[in-house]
């Protein structure tokens, strides 16, 4: 029974996989800032409420008319949060993993998962449609009726009602120089500054790899939004840059 059904996901994850790679837009970014980049969604269709306005989609400037608010952790954030629970890449089945992690994603995470876990759509704004946003649920990154693409959920796969990020790089975890070799108060991310200031209250979050602005001296050219090339310059150097290997 086990053996049959490693088959059949493995099986599942191959179709996935032959679909990502006919379907996803390589959509880079280019290292020069939010407009024009993969998250400038001003024109898109589904932003019917302000439509032309960059920031919006992610921050808005103050609490007014909300019904609720979102998330109160800063960043003036206005988008609703996904309530999907996850599983985590963890030391039950990875006995290497030292680092205190999380027992969920939190932080800079979370609001990354608010679009990228796939079950929540685009416009999911504060709930107050009229002054913040529309609030139609009809754009989802799974969905294939938008212009957004599959190919850009971080997980596709659920483990029993979990998300399942057991195949993503570890989230919401310390970054400890001594287990890396690399000291993050003094060594550099990319053009971003030392790995300590890319941190997420000490953690490793999404936003410690990529730069979700595509900012000038932040984002590489070329990549997936990354602080540090993986394919060009020194082979895989993103992973080098914590990993002393
Ligand atoms: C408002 C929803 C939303 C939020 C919040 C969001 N993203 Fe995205 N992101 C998207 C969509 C939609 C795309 C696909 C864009 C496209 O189709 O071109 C995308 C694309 C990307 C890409 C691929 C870009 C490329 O060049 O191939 C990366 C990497 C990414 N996001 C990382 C992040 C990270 C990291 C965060 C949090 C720090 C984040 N995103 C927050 C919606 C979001
Ligand atoms: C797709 C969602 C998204 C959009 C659109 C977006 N941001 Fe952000 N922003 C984030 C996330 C996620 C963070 C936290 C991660 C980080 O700091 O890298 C953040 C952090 C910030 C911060 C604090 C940290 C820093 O980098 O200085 C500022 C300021 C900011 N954004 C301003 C803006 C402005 C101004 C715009 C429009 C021009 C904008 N953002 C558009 C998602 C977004
Ligand atoms: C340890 C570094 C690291 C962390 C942490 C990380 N990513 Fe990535 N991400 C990468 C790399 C490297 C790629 C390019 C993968 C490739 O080209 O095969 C990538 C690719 C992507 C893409 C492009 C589509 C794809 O799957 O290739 C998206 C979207 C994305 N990441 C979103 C996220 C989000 C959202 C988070 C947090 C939930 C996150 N990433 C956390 C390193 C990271
Ligand atoms: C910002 C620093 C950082 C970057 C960049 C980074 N990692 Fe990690 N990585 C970590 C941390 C911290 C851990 C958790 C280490 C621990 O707890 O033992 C980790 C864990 C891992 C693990 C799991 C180890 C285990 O014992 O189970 C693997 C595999 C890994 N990283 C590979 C990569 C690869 C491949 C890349 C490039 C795509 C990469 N990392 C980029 C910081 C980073």
């Amino acid at each position: 029974m086990k053996y049959l059904r490693v088959a059949t996901l493995s099986l599942a994850g191959m179709g996935m996989l032959l679909f990502a790679s006919i379907g996803t837009a390589q959509a880079n970014g280019n290292g020069a800032g939010i407009i024009g980049s993969p998250h400038d969604f001003a024109a898109d269709t589904w932003q019917t409420v302000r439509p032309g306005e960059i920031c919006r989609v992610c921050h808005v400037p103050h609490d007014h008319g909300r019904s609720g608010q979102t998330y109160t952790v800063g960043l003036l954030w206005n988008r609703q949060l996904s309530t999907a629970s996850y599983t985590m890449y963890n030391a039950a089945w990875s006995s290497s993993l030292d680092n205190a992690q999380s027992p969920q994603p939190d932080g800079i995470a979370k609001l990354c998962l608010g679009c990228h876990d796939g079950t929540i759509a685009l416009d999911e704004f504060d709930k107050n449609a009229a002054v913040n946003g529309a609030r139609g649920g009809v754009a989802s990154l799974g969905d294939t009726i938008v212009d957004v693409n599959a190919g850009f959920q971080v997980s596709p796969f659920l483990d029993g009602a979990n998300v399942d990020l057991r195949g993503t790089h570890p989230l919401s975890i310390a970054y400890n120089g001594g287990d890396t070799g690399l000291n993050p108060d003094t060594d550099p991310m990319g053009t971003s500054g030392d790995i300590a200031s890319v941190l997420d209250n000490g953690k490793v979050q999404c936003s410690t790899c990529h730069d979700v602005h595509d900012g000038t001296g932040e984002a590489v050219a070329g990549t997936h939004l990354l602080r540090v090339a993986n394919n060009t310059g020194t082979g895989s150097g993103l992973c080098l840059t914590c990993h002393d290997k």
